[in-house]
């Protein structure tokens, strides 16, 4: 713990944003909202009690943090998440405030999304200049589909996929892999993203849900999701990028991503930080602690005050999942933090 907690040395004052253990961050997540439509078990708790608005940033406040983020401290990429983030109105709007920043040395606007906002979402998305999209879909059978996502209809995530695409956003599909839940759709799954021509990242099952129910039995490591896609297709590894997810080829064209979270983490290379609908930075999805942004903002901080408090919450940013491998202690799970 202590290893997580005590900052060694100060972070340098100027330069590219690093932590302790000299990784570098270009991207960074904002989490809009904690709120969802859906109510995955492996996110979600069973009755959420959603933050109030008032403590949420304003998309004003959300902009000159990005600012920060651009201008002083390299980030380049900057993705939307959740909870759902399209439960939250304007979100269009504030896509187009993001896009003013691109001069300034924002290259990619992203976002995740459950999908079934997009059917009335997509167009408006992308012409406000969102690149890409990554939707989850844990399941392509319909009564499994429901059963992970605490009721959510299959065809309505199916319906927002054709409206990104139809929009022209770049897209890639999210599938996490439980067991006991979901294993079987490893090779349907794939098989209807091959067909369809979207890329699929398989998810470990990591220790973020608010319930408690992961266990380590529970993870459908890497070696067994391409062990089974294997009895029926040609699987190939292709060398690790810095990217998170190992990539496959499948039949020797359609590539694969399997993100190893739990049997292979990626922390060694880590270049992201988040920051959630409250204003708190969290450098790691595992940190056991946070660092306030919301009071330093509503405080009348200057842009050198909040690149400040930025810096030294990166600088202290604990190791990753290798070090804690289990469930942390902390003040928010995955809805709050936007995976
Ligand atoms: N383990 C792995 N992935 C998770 N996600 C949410 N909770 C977990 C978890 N416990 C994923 C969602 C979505 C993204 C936001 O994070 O499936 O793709
Ligand atoms: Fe909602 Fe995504 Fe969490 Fe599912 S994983 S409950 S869709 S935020």
């Amino acid at each position: 713990m202590s290893e997580l907690v005590t900052p060694q040395g100060f972070p340098p004052a100027t330069g590219p944003l690093v932590d302790r253990f000299e990784r570098s961050k270009h991207k960074l997540r904002l989490s809009l909202t904690d709120r969802c439509n859906f109510r995955c078990h492996y996110c979600m708790p069973e009755d959420p009690e959603w933050l109030p608005r008032e403590q949420l940033l304003s998309f004003e406040e959300f902009e000159r943090v990005s600012r920060v983020f651009i201008t002083r401290l390299g980030i380049d990429r900057i993705r939307l998440t959740g909870g759902e983030p399209l439960m939250r109105r304007g979100v269009s709007g504030f896509v187009g405030q993001l896009n003013g920043l691109r001069e300034l040395g924002l290259e990619r606007i992203s976002m995740t999304s459950n999908g079934v906002p997009l059917r009335r979402h997509a167009a408006d998305l992308a012409a406000a200049g969102l690149d890409d999209i990554n939707i989850s879909i844990d399941s392509i059978d319909p009564e499994r589909f429901r059963r992970m996502t605490g009721g959510g209809e299959l065809d309505t995530v199916l319906a927002g996929i054709r409206a990104a695409r139809n929009a022209g956003l770049g897209m890639k599909l999210n599938a996490v892999v439980i067991r006991g839940d979901n294993e079987d759709d490893i090779v349907p799954l794939t098989e209807w993203a091959m067909g369809e021509g979207v890329p699929l990242r398989f998810i470990e099952f990591m220790p973020l849900d608010a319930r408690g129910g992961w266990q380590p039995q529970r993870v459908v490591p890497e070696r067994e999701i391409i062990d089974r896609l294997a009895e029926r297709h040609s699987v190939e590894a292709t060398p690790r990028t810095r990217e998170p997810a190992t990539y496959y080829r499948v039949d020797g064209a359609y590539s694969l991503g399997v993100i190893s979270t739990v049997s292979n983490p990626f922390c060694a290379t880590c270049d992201r930080v988040r920051v959630t609908a409250t204003g708190e930075i969290y450098p790691c999805l595992f940190s056991p602690m946070n660092t306030d942004l919301k009071t330093p903002l509503r405080d009348g901080a200057s842009d050198d005050d909040l690149e400040h408090v930025i810096r030294g919450a990166v600088w202290r940013k604990g190791k990753g999942f290798a070090e804690s491998a289990g469930y942390v202690q902390r003040a928010i799970t995955m809805h709050g933090l936007g995976g």
